[in-house]
Order: C-alpha cells, then sequence, then structure tokens
C-alpha cells in the first residue's frame, strides 16, 4: 500500500528508498514513515468535507505521533492539530504550528497547562470537566483575556472496538454526561461566563472503530440535545467536533470503510438532522490520528536469536519489542510483518516474533508465516505509525529508535536514535557516602 513496493533486488522499497539502504544508514530498529501516503490521507479528509461543501477542520490527534517534523507536516497539510498535554503543545509551538489552529485536550490539564494555552492564544481548549472550567474562567480573569472552549460531552455511546480505549461512554472519566445533565449545567456556567466564548461541543466515542453506526448515534443524541440547549436557553453550536476514532487495516483481518466513507455518511446524517430540527448545520470539526498516520508507518528491525520448541513453536527474535511498540503486549493488538531483504520469497515456516525486552510478554507478532529466517535479517513490520513511537519508553533501558521520513527517493532522519548518554542524562549520582 501507500508508496511500498518491492524493488528488482528483492527488496522492501517505501517513498522510492531501498529499506536495506535505510537499515545502512540508519541501524535498527527504526521507524520509517511513507510522507505521501500521510499527505494523501490528509487530502482524502480535507477534500471530502471540501466536496460536500461544509464547513471543517481536520485536526491531526498528535497522540498518535507527534514530533516536530511531524507536526510541521500536519501544517503543510492545512491540518489543525489536537495536543493533549504540555509536551505535545511545546513540540508544536517548536514546530510553529500556526497557535489559532490548535486545540487543547486533556482530562487534567494542569493550572501551568492551561497558562501556557491562554498565553499562546490557542484556537480552542476543549473543557473536560467542572473543576477545569472554574479554573480556565479564573486563569482568563487573572490574565483579562477570553478563552475559545468546547465542552467535551460523553453521549453515552460505546463503539465497537477494544474495551481499554473506550471513551465514549457516559462511565468513563472524559468529559460531561450528556443524560445525567451535567453537560446542561456546564453550558450554562460557560455561557455565564464572561472569559469563556463557548463555540460549541465535542465528543469522541473510541478508537480503531470501523463503521460509522457509533458516530451517526453520537451526532443523533448531541442535535436533540442541542435542539433542547436552543430552545431552552437560546445557545446555538457554531462547532460540532465528532472527534477521532476512524480504524485502519493492521491485518486482513481488519476492514475498515475508507476516510471518506466516513465522512460522507456522518455529514449525511449532520444535514439529515439540522434539517428535521430546523437547524444550522454547525462547523465539522474530526480529530483523527491512527488513520493518518498509522498505515505510512513500517518499522525495521533486525532479526538475532532464534529458539525451537521442538514440535511446538518457533520464536524469531528481534532487535526491539515492546519497547518501541507496546501495542501487542497491551491490546494484543495484530500486525503483519515481511522479511524486508528477501520480500519476493514465499513463507515457508510459521514463526513468532519475540521482542528482546526482560517479558514473556514481549511479543510482536505470534504464528506469521516466513521464509527460512536467518540472523541478520531484517523484519519490517508494517501499520507501526501510530501509537508506535508515541507510546515507546526505555524498559529494560532500551534506546528509542530513529524516525526517518522517506518521500520522492529521499530519506531524512527526524528523530535521532537515543544513545546511551541519553539513557543515563537524567540521572544525578547518589551523594550520601558511607563509610565502611
Ligand atoms: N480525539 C480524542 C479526544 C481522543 O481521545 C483520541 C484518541 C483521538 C482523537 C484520536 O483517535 P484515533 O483517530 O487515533 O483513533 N493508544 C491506543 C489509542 C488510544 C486513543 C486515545 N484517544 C492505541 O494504541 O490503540
Amino acid at each position: 500500500h501507500g508508496t511500498s513496493k518491492i524493488n528488482n533486488k528483492g527488496h522492501l522499497e517505501i517513498g522510492g528508498v531501498d529499506t536495506i539502504e535505510i537499515v545502512k544508514e540508519f541501524g535498527t530498529p527504526v521507524y520509517v514513515y511513507d510522507v505521501a501516503l500521510i499527505r494523501d490521507r490528509a487530502k482524502g479528509f480535507k477534500d471530502t468535507f471540501e466536496k460536500l461543501g461544509i464547513k471543517a477542520q481536520v485536526a491531526y490527534a498528535s497522540k498518535a505521533f507527534s514530533t516536530v517534523a511531524m507536526v510541521q507536516l500536519a501544517d503543510q497539510e492545512g491540518l489543525s492539530l489536537d495536543v493533549v498535554s504540555g509536551g505535545e503543545l511545546y513540540t508544536a509551538l517548536a514546530a510553529d504550528f500556526p497557535v489559532d489552529r490548535i486545540h487543547f485536550h486533556g482530562n487534567n490539564k494542569s493550572r501551568e497547562e492551561l497558562e501556557m494555552a491562554l498565553e499562546h492564544r490557542l484556537g480552542c481548549i476543549v473543557v473536560d470537566n467542572f473543576h477545569e472550567l472554574q479554573l480556565l474562567a479564573e486563569l482568563c480573569e487573572i490574565k483579562n483575556v477570553r478563552a475559545k472552549i468546547l465542552l467535551r460531552v460523553t453521549p453515552g455511546i460505546e463503539a465497537h472496538t477494544h474495551d481499554y480505549i473506550l471513551t465514549g461512554q457516559e462511565d468513563s472519566k472524559f468529559g460531561f454526561g450528556l443524560q445525567n445533565g451535567q453537560a446542561t449545567t456546564a453550558l450554562k456556567t460557560a455561557i455565564d461566563s464572561d472569559y469563556l466564548d463557548l463555540l460549541g461541543v465535542h465528543c469522541h466515542i473510541g478508537s480503531q472503530i470501523f463503521e460509522t453506526t457509533g458516530f451517526i448515534l453520537a451526532a443523533r443524541k448531541i442535535f436533540t440535545q442541542l435542539k433542547e440547549w436552543k430552545e431552552s436557553l437560546g445557545f446555538e453550536s457554531k462547532v460540532l467536533n465528532l472527534g477521532g476514532g476512524f480504524g485502519i487495516r493492521y491485518t486482513q483481518e481488519d476492514d475498515p470503510i475508507p476516510a471518506s466513507q466516513y465522512v460522507e455518511e456522518i455529514i449525511a446524517e449532520v444535514k439529515d438532522q439540522a434539517e428535521k430540527l430546523s437547524m444550522e448545520v454547525p462547523e465539522i470539526w474530526i480529530e483523527p490520528g491512527r488513520s493518518l498516520v498509522g498505515d505510512a508507518g513500517t518499522t525495521l528491525y533486525q532479526i538475532g536469536s532464534k529458539k525451537d520448541v521442538p514440535n511446538v513453536r518457533k520464536y524469531l527474535a528481534v532487535d526491539g519489542g515492546m519497547s518501541d511498540n507496546i501495542r501487542p503486549a497491551l491490546y494484543e493488538a495484530k500486525y503483519e510483518a515481511i522479511l524486508a531483504n528477501r520480500a519476493l520469497e514465499t513463507p515457508e515456516e510459521t514463526v513468532s516474533i519475540a521482542g528482546k525486552c526482560c517479558e514473556s510478554g514481549d511479543m510482536l507478532i505470534w504464528d506469521l508465516p516466513l521464509p527460512k529466517a536467518e540472523s541478520n535479517d531484517v523484519l519490517a513490520v508494517f501499520c507501526t505509525g501510530a501509537y508506535g513511537y508515541a507510546m515507546s519508553n526505555n524498559y529494560n533501558r532500551i534506546p528509542k529508535p530513529p524516525v526517518v521520513f522517506v518521500e520522492k527517493g529521499k530519506a531524512q532522519l527526524v528523530v535521532r536514535r537515543e544513545t546511551f548518554d541519553d539513557i543515563v542524562r537524567l540521572d544525578l549520582p547518589l551523594k550520601t557516602k558511607v563509610n565502611n
């Protein structure tokens, strides 16, 4: 998919660059991103809104993969940016991302983070709870500024996805409940405040969602509420943010619909609701993360040790694992992989790919068909672009891999590999002396 193909050496090539050359230059493990594919995905969302004549913002959920270069790429493609912490905001500012297109999320933004948001006059703060609503209004008053906000509501919709990443149901740490009246209380507070400029509402029903039903049900519930707010409080929502969560194909078993179809079906419902309830169609914002960068990322590993448990299983270990991709261990996430240096060879055996961390759960892929692999072969694991680097860690004090962008035959290092010096960089020596 994307610009990936097999070249005449039988090597996997991405963005016109031979992955084996990438390995020679940057070592393994290494995250490789197909930049053209990210641009394509961004255009897919934006063009669909344009075609439908809907005023929209497509905000890249940078939690999926946030680095300075990635944020700059999002800017080049005219995306807005969703950040969820001081660190993601700092990255956006370091990348010179236009502040009026930054949306600030999070269920426990600190005073310092909110001050940072106000100081930089972000386009929107998505207020999650009563504590934040009050704190933000206070800070605005102290600084004598007005903040543009959305209220995050939980519409009580369960999207069909993995339990760990469900965020839309009423019993959730996120947002104001629609059913229990908390959203209405919050709305009144926001309307009454001289310091809060309430643009509208936000909801996010989950992640890696394959159908539009959840989005459509959420939109319906929210419209019913908006109608009531219009009649009882005279409030009209300028913006409706429907969050992210559009699923991607990790393996053959996954069957997502194209991005354009998500947008088309959701917008059809929005228009329908607006017409039925005689309301204006609000500006629609969405926040895709995974679907913009997920399948654009490939991780290259070198194969090392092998272990054959007779009549049971063959293990092949790679030089990374749950430190650079925690998703299999955390969510039982599935991935597909090939040998990048022998991409034309047909699979001869079934192997399970182990990471190098000291933990039995550190398995990247179970039962993968592969040609008979040798040490030094290069394994390419696909679709690691979202929540791979973003959730990487230094478990076992393993340095994080570098990130390389490829496009039109050129490779560009955008995050350098961590060194052992980086690993001890923040450590301070023990001060107490012991006499013995
Ligand atoms: N907007 C909000 C408010 C979110 O909470 C999220 C994801 C997104 C947008 C982007 O969702 P996406 O389009 O990427 O599905 N670590 C998990 C995913 C956690 C998603 C959290 N929120 C994973 O690796 O699958």
